[in-house]
C-alpha cells in the first residue's frame, strides 16, 4: 500500500519515535534491492538507462509496499512532479511501525547497466524518522575510510595529510594505499595531488556508492580510500553503510552554480561545513542492503538461468554490526505458483 497524501494513522504507542526497531529490517529489505536488481538487468547493455531505471523503481515501488513500516522517502528519484515514482516525501511501506526514513538509488551505475559495465547495484537504506539528511545541493565532496582509520580524517586539511594520516593509522607506508576516484575532469587536481603522494589510484566511471563502501571494507576489497566529488544522494547511502559498518566518512556540499549556493543557504547549511557520517544519517537503528546488477568486484551480477535467477546481496544492521553475504537461487516457478513473481521480477 502506497499512501501520498493523508499521514499514516499510527496508535500512540507505535507513533513513538522512540519506539525501538526490534527486527532486522535488512532482511526485508535485501528482497527489496533483488527486485530491483533482477528487473533492472534484463535491460543489461540494451543501451537504454530509462528502460533499466524504470524496470528498477517499479520493482522498488511494489515490493516496498509491502514492508512493514511506515516510512518516507528521504532520498528518492526527485521531487513529486518530476519523478512519478518513489519521489521525495512519498509515504511508503504498508503504514505498519516503526516510522522510518528511507534513501533509495534503485540503480546506482545507470549508464554501466545500460552498457553492460560492471558495477551497477541497487541500493535502499532505512534509518529511524528524521534522521537522514535532506539536501537539494546535487553534489557532495567525500572521504570514506575503514574503521581503522576511524577519526583520523579532517576534509579541512589537504588531500596529502589525510593520506599520511590515513596511513599512519593503517600502519604502512602511503604507497601502499589504494585511493579510489571518480574519473571526471573536475577530478584532476585531486589526481595530481593524490599520485604525488605516491599512493595508487583506481578511476571507477561511474557507481560511487559501491566504491565507498569497499574503502571502507578493505580487507575484503583492497581499496582504502574514496576521495572525491559525487551524487548528494549517494553519499548518504554510503554513510548509512559506513556507519554500519563503523567506518568512517566526511563530506562537504558542492553546488554548482550560484543558484544551488543560494539553495543550500536557504537550507541553512554552507560551503565549508564538514558533514560527518552521523550528519548524513543521524540514527541508531541504521539497515542498508544492496544487490549487484551487473558484475561489479563488491558483489557478482543478476545471472538468468531458465527458471532460476541468481542475486549476490550485502545487508548491514547498524545496532549489531552484522554485515551479511547473501546469494540468492530464486525460483521463477514457485514464486508464479505463490503469485509472488511480480514483487520479484517483471516478467
Ligand atoms: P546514477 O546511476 O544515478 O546516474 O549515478 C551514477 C554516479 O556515478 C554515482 O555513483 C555518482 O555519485 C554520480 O553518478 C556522479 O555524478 P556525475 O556522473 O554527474 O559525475
Amino acid at each position: 500500500m502506497v499512501k501520498t497524501e493523508e499521514p499514516f494513522e499510527l496508535n500512540e504507542i507505535s507513533a513513538d519515535p522512540g519506539t525501538p526497531i526490534d527486527r532486522n529490517l535488512a532482511l526485508e529489505l535485501v528482497r527489496v534491492t533483488e527486485g530491483a536488481a533482477m528487473s533492472a538487468a534484463r535491460f543489461m547493455g540494451r543501451d537504454d538507462k530509462i528502460a533499466a531505471d524504470r524496470a528498477a523503481v517499479e520493482s522498488m515501488r511494489r515490493s516496498l509496499s509491502h514492508v512493514d513500516m511506515a516510512g518516507v522517502v528521504k532520498i528518492g528519484e526527485g521531487e513529486k512532479d518530476k519523478a512519478p515514482m518513489l519521489y521525495i516525501g512519498e509515504q511508503i511501506g504498508n503504514g505498519n511501525p516503526p516510522l522510518v526514513d528511507v534513501a533509495v538509488d534503485p540503480i546506482d551505475g545507470t549508464r554501466l547497466v545500460a552498457r553492460g559495465l560492471p558495477g551497477g547495484i541497487a541500493t535502499v537504506a532505512l534509518s529511524e524518522r528524521d534522521t537522514l539528511l535532506k539536501t537539494h545541493c546535487a553534489y557532495m565532496e567525500k572521504l570514506v575510510v575503514g574503521p581503522r582509520a576511524r577519526g583520523v580524517i579532517d576534509l579541512r586539511v589537504s588531500h596529502t595529510e589525510n593520506l599520511h594520516r590515513i596511513a599512519a593509522a593503517e600502519e604502512r607506508p602511503v604507497k601502499d594505499l589504494t585511493v579510489v576516484v571518480l574519473d571526471r575532469p573536475r577530478h584532476e587536481e585531486l589526481l595530481r595531488e593524490i599520485r604525488a603522494t605516491g599512493a595508487r589510484v583506481k578511476l571507477i566511471t561511474d557507481g560511487d556508492v559501491a566504491a565507498g563502501i569497499m574503502a571502507a571494507l578493505p580487507e575484503r576489497t583492497g581499496l582504502d580510500v574514496l576521495l572525491g566529488i559525487g551524487g548528494a544522494t549517494e553519499a548518504v547511502l554510503t554513510a548509512c553503510a559506513v556507519r554500519c559498518i563503523q567506518g568512517d566518512m566526511q563530506c562537504r556540499l558542492w553546488p554548482r552554480d550560484d543558484e544551488e549556493r543560494d539553495l543550500i543557504h536557504k537550507e541553512g547549511f554552507s560551503e565549508e561545513q564538514i558533514f560527518q557520517a552521523e550528519d548524513l544519517c543521524g540514527g541508531e537503528n541504521i539497515f542498508f542492503a544492496a544487490t549487484g546488477i551487473t558484475d561489479g568486484e563488491m558483489l557478482g551480477g543478476v545471472r538468468f538461468a531458465g527458471e532460476t535467477v541468481e542475486t549476490h546481496s550485502v545487508v548491514m544492521r547498524s545496532y549489531t554490526g552484522t554485515l551479511r553475504w547473501i546469494d540468492a537461487f530464486h525460483n521463477l516457478t514457485q514464486l508464479r505458483l505463490r503469485n509472488e513473481l511480480s514483487l520479484r521480477l517483471d516478467s
